[in-house]
């Protein structure tokens, strides 16, 4: 694999001016996309696979918010969590999470517009990946929130630099302070591809839902 043409694929996506540009390149990216990641060392689904494993229990369904090709979806499985639901924007890959198998439902979705789930729905949510820039917005949060049922989890990660600067500390926050859902354990900062160059840090984030 040529490290300029990984370079330009994830050049595309954040240079994406608009969901529809976003989907293009993923639909793109789809067959690529998990050789990709791997060769670079993807380290944020197992540390939210960690927090999903500490605070949710095996037996609810879970939706995968930003769903991508299913990276999180064999790795979930093995933990006991056989009753999974994806959405993402990019039919490519939805497509490829599809031939993973380990997913009951998936669906072609758009996080910050309304979801087609009605309230209460799951157990979880988990997203990886997906709250970053020129991707899904903070207002996501509000449908995540509404479609977990009280008691329930989301689970999380944000670029560091777009949780600081873009919105989602005020947000995270504001939903915190108007009783939505409770903070319960915030990662340390870490590298997310620990063997390619260097990038932004990520953060893996638990709340209990109100
Ligand atoms: C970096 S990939 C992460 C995929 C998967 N969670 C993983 O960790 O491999 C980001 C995914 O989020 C999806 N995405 C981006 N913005 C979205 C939005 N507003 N609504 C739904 N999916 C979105 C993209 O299509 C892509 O599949």
């Amino acid at each position: 694999m040529h490290d300029s043409e990984r370079s330009e694929r994830l050049a595309r996506v954040y240079s994406a001016r608009n969901n529809q540009e976003l989907a293009e390149g993923y639909d793109e990216w789809s067959q690529e996309y998990e050789g990709d990641m791997i060769s670079l060392g993807y380290a944020t689904p197992a540390v939210a696979a960690g927090f999903m494993g500490r605070y949710v229990p095996p037996d609810g369904t879970i939706l995968d918010a930003g769903v991508g090709t299913g990276i999180l979806g064999d790795t979930l499985k093995v933990l006991g969590y056989e009753d999974l639901v994806g959405i993402d924007l990019s039919e490519g890959m939805l497509e490829k999470a599809r031939e993973k198998g380990a997913y009951r439902e998936l669906h072609r979705m758009v996080l910050g517009e309304r979801l087609s789930f009605d309230d209460d729905r799951f157990a979880a949510t988990i997203s990886v990946g997906v709250f970053t820039t020129g991707h899904a917005p903070p207002e996501s949060f509000d449908e995540l929130v509404r479609v977990v049922r009280s008691g329930g989890w989301a689970i999380f990660s944000v670029r560091d630099d777009v949780y600081r600067d873009e919105g989602f500390q005020e947000k995270q926050e504001s939903l915190e302070k108007e009783g939505k859902w409770r903070l319960a354990q915030m990662s340390d900062a870490f590298q997310p591809f620990p063997t390619g160059e260097t990038s932004h840090m990520n953060l893996v984030f638990a709340y209990q839902i109100s």
